[in-house]
């Protein structure tokens, strides 16, 4: 029997880890009736996926939540809201005591009982908050159909972190490292394509600490020697990986780039300084030095490589000179492009007790200093690609009417007129200008024949 449709609508914030698994929580509501709509207002049911990472991330969850209070009072308190992810995580009771509206709060190791604590809100029994770290549970229960959407699709393998840098919560929120069998994997990779998914971004807090028993009994697999099995699946055109750690960077993963021509030549791989002594103070467990030599190997076995980065300015202590050194490193690396984020202190995590807090005027003005220079590093490498063919996945239309907006290997935005019959394929395209932030190009007329 199928159920009658209810509205859902799901908000996100924070990394694609939450991207993923809000799509996972749509396909496990799905069997109960529920169907995406396009606001809240015409949901019955309306989840906030959160993020903790910093403050403002933080604080936005609570002026949501005052927002869809407004909303289920004007439906007669029929709408019902969830917060999932990783505040629900850290701060589910203190949600729950801040805003009574709040039906559900369900942690990001607990969405497969999602079902369960909407049937427990609807008889008024039970509980309402779930925040186990029962992370195989998890992937089990979200075994089931994916729906797709586009050409590319991410896929999680990977959870949780052991690292402890002293200014993140992620550990706190996510549990402790898990990593999804190398079958459970290629199964989830192949049910994707068979959809039509062209791309996969294999996803993980420290997604190169996955290791696992090869399925065929050969020992265990790290990173690279499972790209190179989901290469092999036709239909696939390209493989991307997201977020490593510099401490998880093997030699296995590196070869991948040289020899899997299906893995796209980009590696993110945050550095947060480049001062010895906030890397130190910040318990990345590596120094600068380190963090080159990686990137140093990584180019001689794949020389275009687009090498992509995290960065946190004015971290407890950081003095003008370690802030310096951090801009000799972004001159040095040359980055393809990089985030940089001013330090926001967590409660609970180590680097919130340090003495040294950096005055915010302080950091708004490094902020500046070192977006100027990542930007200038930005435009060089999207300079360098123009005159180039590249191949480029059209995932959605862009701005202009006709125009299609896809991803380069270097996972840079490209922008094509004339060219929304190409959204959901790919195509070669010739680059002819590019800006800091994307490229555009036309179509090359023998691509049709290629796809
Ligand atoms: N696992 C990844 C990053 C996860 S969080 C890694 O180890 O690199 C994404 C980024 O948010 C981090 O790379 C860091 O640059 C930033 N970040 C994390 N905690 C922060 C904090 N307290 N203040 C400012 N930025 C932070
Ligand atoms: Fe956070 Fe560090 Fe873990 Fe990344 S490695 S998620 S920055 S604790
Ligand atoms: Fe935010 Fe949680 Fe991701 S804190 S960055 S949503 S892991």
């Amino acid at each position: 029997m199928t159920e009658p449709a209810k509205g859902l609508f799901i908000r996100t914030h924070g990394c694609q880890m939450n991207v993923y698994d809000s799509e996972r929580m749509t396909d496990i509501l799905r069997p109960l009736g529920y169907r995406a709509v396009d606001t809240p207002e015409a949901a019955d049911l309306v989840i906030l996926n959160t993020c903790h990472i910093r403050e403002k991330a933080t604080e936005k969850v609570f002026s949501e939540l005052g927002v869809l209070k407004r909303l289920k009072d004007e439906a007669g308190g029929k709408m019902r809201i969830a917060v999932a992810g990783c505040v629900a995580q850290a701060e589910g009771e203190e949600i729950m005591r801040r805003q009574p509206a709040v039906d559900i709060v369900v942690g990001p190791q607990s969405y497969h009982r999602l079902p369960e604590l909407i049937a427990q809100v609807s008889r008024q029994t039970g509980d309402r908050l779930a925040t186990d770290f029962d992370v195989v549970d998890k992937f089990d229960a979200l075994a089931i159909d994916r729906e797709v959407d586009g050409p590319s699709a991410f896929l999680s393998i990977q959870e949780g972190c052991d690292k402890f840098c002293t200014f993140c919560v992620v550990p706190y929120t996510r549990g402790p490292e898990y990593a999804r069998s190398a079958v459970e994997i290629i199964d989830e990779a192949k049910a994707l394509v068979d959809r039509g998914v062209r791309e996969i971004v294999l996803l993980g807090q420290n997604v190169n600490a996955w290791r696992g028993a090869a399925p065929d009994g050969g020992g265990e697999w790290e990173l690279g020697a499972l790209i190179a099995r989901l290469s092999q699946l036709g239909g696939l055109e390209r493989i991307r990986y997201t977020t490593s750690h510099p401490r998880d960077m093997t030699d296995d993963l590196i070869f991948a780039h040289r020899d899997v021509a299906k893995l796209a030549p980009y590696l993110h791989l945050p550095v947060q300084s480049g001062s010895d002594r906030i890397l130190k103070a910040m318990n990345r467990g590596h120094d600068a030095k380190r963090y080159l030599t990686i990137i140093e190997t990584a180019r001689k076995h794949r020389p275009d490589l687009a090498v992509a980065s995290d960065f946190i300015v004015g971290f407890p202590g950081e003095t003008e000179a370690d802030f310096e050194a951090t801009l000799a490193l972004v001159r040095e690396v040359r980055f393809a492009s990089a985030f940089a984020f001013k330090y926001s202190p967590r409660p609970g995590t180590p680097a919130a007790s340090l003495p040294g807090a950096v005055p915010d005027a302080e950091k708004d003005e490094r902020l500046q200093r070192l977006q100027a220079e990542i930007g200038r590093g930005q435009q060089a490498f999207n300079s360098a690609t123009v005159g180039r063919v590249l191949r480029v996945i059209f995932g959605r239309p862009g701005r202009r009417p006709g125009q299609a907006l896809g991803y380069s290997p270097y996972l840079q935005p490209v922008h094509v007129d004339d060219a929304a019959s190409w959204i959901g394929r790919s195509a070669d395209v010739e680059i002819r200008s590019a800006t800091q932030s994307s490229l555009s190009g036309e179509i090359r007329a023998h691509a049709e024949l290629r796809t």
